[in-house]
């Protein structure tokens, strides 16, 4: 039974739709809205107690690039949690190639770097009960029709997975469109890695397919914001590229329940779609199954956690 559920970024696009969908599953008694804004946080508390008619919504406030609130943010819980949905993340801001103290790329720390303390803090202090799902995205084995490439590591050692994180592997002019698959590969290494240290609970990655209604794209530069609202929104559902924000989070609801998706694999869409039914991703990219990148993908994100 998933009773309580943790959802980080649950304010808005993919995480606020999974909430709304799980609330309305009738074993689902707690919802922890893990937001960096209470402001925002508070306004889709409201709406989603008026979309569901429950009153199961607590807001935790999480700043997940900021490891120190992760941590205060898993201290204050008050009991353990059955499921957790790493969900906040994307692009990374307007400023995603800032390092933050941690010497991480911002994009990284909000996709990544916090969301490694999270569960790692909730699985030693046994506040994680049963299953864990990162949203992670087809971008990190690349995705042609969106001219995403899939990414060439020379080594795939600790040395250059480090390169990842502190931004030095994308040289000087880097954009975000390029830095996110990388990110989003690292994640899934990680999260197949942490999978085979804790055989008692399902770690799945789960990408949620090109989703249209969020706010994903906000933080592009101008110009690609243009040709995404003006041509991609249009295009993309017309060739399997795209489908609505329901079916998106539906995709995260359905792994939480179904055990049939098994812990330590990356599930996305199939080649070359980011719509329709699921598949190992490392059946598409080999190196997302190779345990020892996924341990060096590993040990290169703990060197920058102190
Ligand atoms: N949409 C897609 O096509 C797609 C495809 C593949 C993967 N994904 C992944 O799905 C996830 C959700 O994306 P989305 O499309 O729903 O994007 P979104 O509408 O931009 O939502 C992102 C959520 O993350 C929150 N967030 C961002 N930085 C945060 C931080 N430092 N601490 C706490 N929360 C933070 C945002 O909160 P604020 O309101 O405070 O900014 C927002 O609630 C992301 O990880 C994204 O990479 C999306």
């Amino acid at each position: 039974m998933i009773k309580s559920i943790l959802i980080t970024g649950a304010n808005g696009g993919l995480g606020k739709e999974c909430a709304r969908q799980l609330a309305l599953m009738d074993e689902t008694e707690k919802i922890y809205l893990a937001c960096r804004n209470e402001a925002r946080a508070k306004v889709a508390k409201l709406s989603l107690e008026e979309s569901t008619g429950k009153s199961i919504f607590e807001i935790v406030l999480m700043d997940v690039s900021d490891i120190n609130s992760v941590r205060s943010a898993v201290e204050g819980l008050s009991g353990p949690i059955d499921a957790l949905v790493m969900n906040a993340g994307g692009m990374g801001g307007k400023n995603f190639f800032d390092k933050t103290v941690d010497g991480v790329i911002q994009i990284f720390a909000v996709n990544v770097l916090g969301h490694v303390v999270l569960a790692e803090e909730l699985l030693k202090s046994k506040k994680l009960t049963n299953v864990a799902i990162y949203a992670g995205s087809e971008a990190a084995r690349g995705v042609r029709k969106m001219g995403m490439k899939q990414p060439n590591l020379k080594t795939s050692s600790v040395n250059e997975f480090e390169s990842i994180c502190d931004g030095s592997f994308f040289g000087d002019k880097a954009d975000p469109t390029v830095v996110y698959g990388p990110v989003k590969y690292i994640a899934a290494l990680w999260m197949s890695s942490l999978a085979r240290k804790h055989p008692g609970i399902r770690i799945v990655t789960i990408s949620p397919g090109g989703t249209s209604g969020t706010d994903v794209m906000n933080d592009l530069p101008p110009l690609m914001q243009f040709m995404y609202n003006q041509i991609g929104l249009k295009l993309m559902p017309l060739f399997g590229l795209m489908h609505k924000l329901e079916v998106g989070a539906k995709r995260f609801v359905d792994v939480l329940h179904d055990k049939s998706f098994k812990s330590g694999i990356f599930y996305g869409s199939k080649k070359p779609v980011l719509t329709g039914p699921l598949v190992d991703q490392g059946t598409i990219f080999d190196d997302l199954s190779n345990e020892t990148i996924q341990n060096n993908a590993d040990e290169a994100i703990h060197n920058f956690i102190k």
